[in-house]
């Protein structure tokens, strides 16, 4: 049982808060499990109020040490289903990371490859501070604010159009001349000064509530207490009531475009202008720098100017100047090759490791998690930081009882960087990695050259299925909604969803969930409503959602654009099995799925069980063809393209990306499937190949007229 906490919460040392908030968010988690999931609570409801009323006291005082995990903090989030779901013109991306000088120049060298620049060729870069907010699409129809909406999955996002109009930097009309159509993008922020007044009177609300609370008054809503500027934008945007949106202080600064029916400038320096000339409040301490090293420079300054400025940034975002680069560089996976974001060097903090724990993923790997008592780091209290694996483990000889050195770098996953050694104490032991799944006691082995420990029970590990399932339904894979990880848990645990079929015959317990605490009805035919909803999906997501190794939204998009049907992508994955099949070969030619994807596929597919549940899965849910990727009126759309030899004014890269932009299926081998073959310098067997196949074949200059290159 919990040991009695006498001390009152005004007596409390703000590090003695700090801890006890740690302890309550795991207690009253560790009772929430045992209440719901278990149907085995260790204490009585007028207990676990208390928990939960001595977390919000605590909170109410000491507002700035609200924990993201807390308890408080799952309740007031606007629930997500509330907002219609709008797809962006063009998808909202992230960007890719870089650290430092070193790795800021790589990513310029490959912007010179792709677009074979000479090395001394200079690069036009804008720096603009990157804030950390909640990016927004916003569509204008005429000049006419028509949509606003939450980036979501990039995709499709949440229509928060009338929270939007209510912020002031938001201009309802735009003003001059301006695209019929265009989406402009940009951050939705609260400034710090803004954030602390606005987190304070949440806490005074908090603690007033407290207040009603112990004399046995009517409590009203929840209160929210934002553990920082990031949620406090994230939820005021997400709020039911534009009213609320309203009465917070929110910014919006404007950064960059999206879909448009004209381009509305040849630089993206140019295009910053225009949207200042429409009436957008634009960065301005933004700069056109014309070099690395100018970039470099600006990159310091913002570091040196970070501290005084009145909200929060993580780094600066450079991106190439000439939008016709932008396009012919493109996108890889969820980033764009035009543009990087170079954060600012990770935060650090000492704290002590209370304990090593093991977490099994989807794929069975083992993970090490280090628990820690309760640190701040850069404004966010840190609890557990990822140790990497057991080779980290001994490389820096980490032992519970160390005072260890964390860090937080950008948005990633605290990490464990090293040990204090001095503060070591006497007796601690050098940990060692078990060998056996925690979770279902199989072997946990380590293949040659892997770093990773991975448990060998498959789909007879309860923490593999369950992690499969809590991915199966997550927004980025089936995306259904009100199925978040709590819950998958729970069904899980109760039995009532074993693999991802089972999901789709949850109707038949609503019987069972009904007995549960907090399932009314209306929150149980929500769910299953979500859940027919997604009984035709797209084929990509079905594939990704099917946590095949290796496989992520950008491969398993690949697949679904090859293959087409479930039917002819199990057929061939299957035939695939023998190495020098013509289904092992057509695996082997889709540009992008290597040898080592080519692999795990082959080794999902060779699984019984697993050939069961999909199978069983397929009874339930329709995956649809998805379109192919781009402009379907170009002659090489839905054509089979090979590229030979040395292009004399594109690089191979570039030709590439635009082939398939063009709707082409890009492959490495000439055979009889082939349309065209695209003969450079100095081309060999390939070349002779099309010839032999009697396949078309076509000069540079060709393929640049026919592909509508200027
Ligand atoms: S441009 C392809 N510009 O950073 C262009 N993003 O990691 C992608 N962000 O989701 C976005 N300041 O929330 C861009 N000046 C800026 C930005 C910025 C902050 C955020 C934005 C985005 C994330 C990408």
């Amino acid at each position: 049982m919990t040991p009695p906490r006498s001390k009152p919460v005004e007596a409390l040392t703000e590090e003695e808060a700090a801890e006890e908030l740690a302890r309550l968010a795991a207690e009253i988690a560790h009772h929430r499990d045992l209440y719901y999931r278990q149907d085995a609570p260790a204490i009585s409801d007028a207990e676990y109020d208390a928990l939960e009323a001595r977390n919000a006291a605590i909170e109410a005082r000491f507002p700035a040490l609200v924990r993201a995990d807390s308890p408080s903090q799952r309740v007031g989030a606007a629930p997500s289903e509330a907002f219609a779901k709008v797809r962006h013109g063009e998808p909202m991306l992230s960007l890719d990371n870089v650290f430092d000088a070193g790795e800021f120049a790589e990513f310029c060298a490959r912007i010179r490859r792709f677009l074979r620049l000479p090395a001394d060729e200079p690069l036009r870069f804008v720096g603009e501070p990157k804030i950390d907010g909640l990016s927004i699409n916003l569509l204008y129809e005429d000049g006419v604010f028509i949509r606003g909406a939450t980036r979501g999955d990039g995709i499709e996002g949440e229509d928060v159009t009338a929270n939007l109009r209510t912020i002031a930097d938001l201009p309802l009309r735009l003003k001059g001349t301006f695209p019929s159509r265009i989406e402009v993008r940009g951050e939705v922020f609260m400034e710090k000064a803004d954030f602390l007044a606005f987190r304070d009177a949440q806490a005074a609300a908090a603690a007033e509530r407290e207040e009603r609370r112990r004399r046995g008054e009517k409590l009203g809503e929840a209160v929210v207490i934002p553990a920082n500027p990031r949620n406090a934008a994230a939820g005021s945007v997400r709020q039911l009531d534009p009213r609320v949106t309203a009465a917070r202080p929110l910014r919006l600064i404007a950064y960059a475009m999206g879909a448009a029916s004209e381009a509305p400038a040849e630089t993206h320096w140019d295009y910053l202008a225009r949207l200042k000339a429409w009436g957008f409040r634009t960065n301005p301490l933004s700069r056109l720098l014309d070099s690395e090293a100018d970039a470099a420079a600006f990159q310091a300054a913002m570091a040196e100017k970070r501290a005084s400025l009145g909200y929060d940034i993580d780094g600066v975002v450079y991106k190439l100047d000439r939008l016709d680069w932008q396009a012919r560089l493109g996108f890889v996976g969820r980033a764009p090759r035009w543009a990087v974001a170079w954060k600012f060097p990770a935060e650090q903090a000492t704290t002590k490791l209370l304990a090593i724990e093991i977490q099994v993923g989807r794929t069975g790997a083992l993970t090490p998690r280090a628990v820690m008592e309760p640190v701040n780091v850069g404004g966010v209290v840190v609890r557990h930081a990822t140790l990497h694996n057991e080779d980290e483990i001994a490389r820096k000889d980490v032992r519970v009882g160390d005072t260890v050195i964390i860090q937080r770098a950008g948005d990633v996953i605290p990490q464990v960087v090293g040990v204090v050694k001095e503060k070591r104490p006497k007796d601690a032991k050098p940990f060692v990695f078990p060998t056996t799944c925690p979770a279902c006691g199989s072997h946990a082995i380590r293949d040659e050259g892997e770093a990773v420990r991975r448990c060998t029970g498959g789909l007879i590990c309860p923490a593999q299925r369950v992690e499969r399932l809590k991915h199966f339904a997550s927004r980025r894979a089936m995306d259904i909604e009100g199925l978040g990880e709590e819950n998958v848990e729970l069904l899980f645990r109760e039995g009532l969803v074993k693999a991802p079929a089972d999901i789709f015959r949850l109707h038949r317990h609503a019987a069972t969930m009904r007995g549960w605490e907090g399932w009314g009805e209306r929150r149980i035919a929500k769910l299953l409503d979500a859940i027919e909803a997604r009984r035709r999906v797209p084929f990509d997501r079905f594939i990704f959602a099917l946590g095949i190794r290796r496989i992520g939204e950008a491969n398993a998009k690949l697949l679904a654009r090859h293959y087409h049907t479930l039917d002819e992508w199990r057929a061939k994955m299957i035939a695939a099995r023998i190495v020098g099949s013509e289904a092992r070969e057509e695996l082997g030619s889709i540009q992008g799925i290597g040898p080592a994807i080519a692999e795990e596929l082959v080794e999902f597919f060779a699984e019984p069980r697993n050939l069961a549940a999909l199978d069983d899965l397929a009874r339930e849910v329709t995956p649809e063809p998805i379109a192919p990727e781009a402009a379907i009126e170009s002659p090489f759309a839905g054509k089979t393209v090979v590229f030979t030899g040395t292009l004399a004014t594109m690089t191979r890269d570039e030709a590439e990306a635009m082939a398939e932009r063009l709707g082409a299926k890009v492959t490495k081998s000439v055979s009889k499937k082939t349309d065209f073959v695209i003969v450079g310098a100095d081309a060999g067997s390939k070349a002779a190949k099309a010839a032999e196949l009697g396949v078309r074949t076509l000069t540079e200059q060709e393929w640049r007229e026919m592909a509508a290159i200027a």
